[in-house]
């Protein structure tokens, strides 16, 4: 059925619909989960597929052995924390999960007894629903130009943008060498290799790179991989690099948030902020699927480069 023909159906059976449940029928048309099959596109379908084969290839948390610091900044968050990879387990999958006891959102206030409290969740990647969000929503048509996703993990941004965006590269720079082989099979069997390419380096050795990217994504990078003075030097380093006039940077979180905790050491030159970027609002209110969680999109920030290249 074409569009005319479900429109034209869809208006019959509203006026069949008694009066008094219109407005309900249509708060249901907008938000219910039943709906949730109908909205999944082709590109959700390969990103599902995509999660699944690195699911396969990775335990649980999703992160690996080499990954000390990150396993120890988890440990020591004040509430507990537990990683659950966004992009690999969406809420379905965590859901069945803990109703299998393979994963649990809880944890035991006291040894052996039944008193619970929610355990913190974080991710170090996107969902595919933020991917939604950031490629067809916030993002301005990408046709020629260069993305690039600094600490691209399992690389997720790079397939997003390959799927949601015409983007004509999409590069990721990862540190770690495990992630890198994991991001290079995805690339070679789904046939992305034409449009993303994936750099092993530190993104401190890329100012070539960052001098030519017209969009760059930084998805909590560094909390949890640097030490707060190897932090300092990236921000430096991305500052100084990344001044095409008009280019577009996203963060996560906001990037006063991401540098807030390295205060005092930050140099005066990175804390003018307001002469290289200015922040562009977003309205966070577009509805994507029901299970977006939307303080998660609220996370994610945009902001134009504001001075010359
Ligand atoms: C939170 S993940 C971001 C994942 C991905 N961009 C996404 O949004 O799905 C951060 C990644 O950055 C990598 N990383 C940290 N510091 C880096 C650096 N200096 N250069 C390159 N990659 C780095 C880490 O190894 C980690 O995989």
């Amino acid at each position: 059925m074409n569009f005319s023909d479900a429109r034209n159906e869809i208006l019959q059976v509203l006026s069949k619909t008694e009066r008094q449940d219109l407005p309900k029928l249509l708060e249901w048309l907008k938000t219910s989960d039943d709906l949730d099959d109908c909205l999944v596109d082709n590109q959700h379908v390969i990103l599902q597929s995509i999660a699944e084969d690195l699911r396969a290839c990775l335990p649980l948390e999703a992160v690996v052995p080499s990954e000390t610091m990150a396993i120890q900044k988890t440990h020591q968050k004040p509430h507990p924390t537990v990683h659950v990879d966004a992009f690999l387990y969406d809420e379905e999958t965590v859901d069945s999960l803990c109703e299998e006891g393979k994963m649990s959102r809880n944890y035991c206030l006291s040894c052996g007894s039944h008193r619970t409290a929610l355990l913190d969740f974080i991710s170090h990647s996107f969902s595919i629903s933020e991917l939604q969000f950031l490629f067809q929503k916030i993002l301005p048509d990408l046709t020629g130009q260069l993305v690039v996703d600094v600490g691209s993990r399992l690389g997720a941004v790079l397939y997003g943008g390959y799927l949601y965006s015409a983007a004509s590269q999409l590069v990721g720079v990862e540190i770690s060498s495990e992630f890198i082989k994991l991001q290079t099979m995805v690339m070679e069997k789904y046939g992305f290799s034409d449009r993303v390419q994936v750099i092993h380096a530190d993104v401190r050795s890329q100012a070539a790179l960052l001098q030519n990217a017209d969009v760059l994504i930084m998805n909590n990078v560094f909390e949890y991989f640097m030490e707060p003075s190897d932090q300092i030097q990236a921000w430096q380093f991305i500052s100084q690099n990344f001044r095409k006039k008009g280019a577009l940077l996203v963060t996560v979180p906001r990037i006063q948030e991401a540098l807030a905790s390295l205060e005092e050491t930050v140099s005066l030159e990175m804390l003018t902020l307001s002469q290289w970027i200015e922040e562009v609002p977003l309205d966070y209110s577009i509805y994507l699927k029901n299970d977006t969680d939307p303080d998660s999109l609220k996370q994610i920030h945009l902001y134009r480069v504001l001075c010359p290249s």
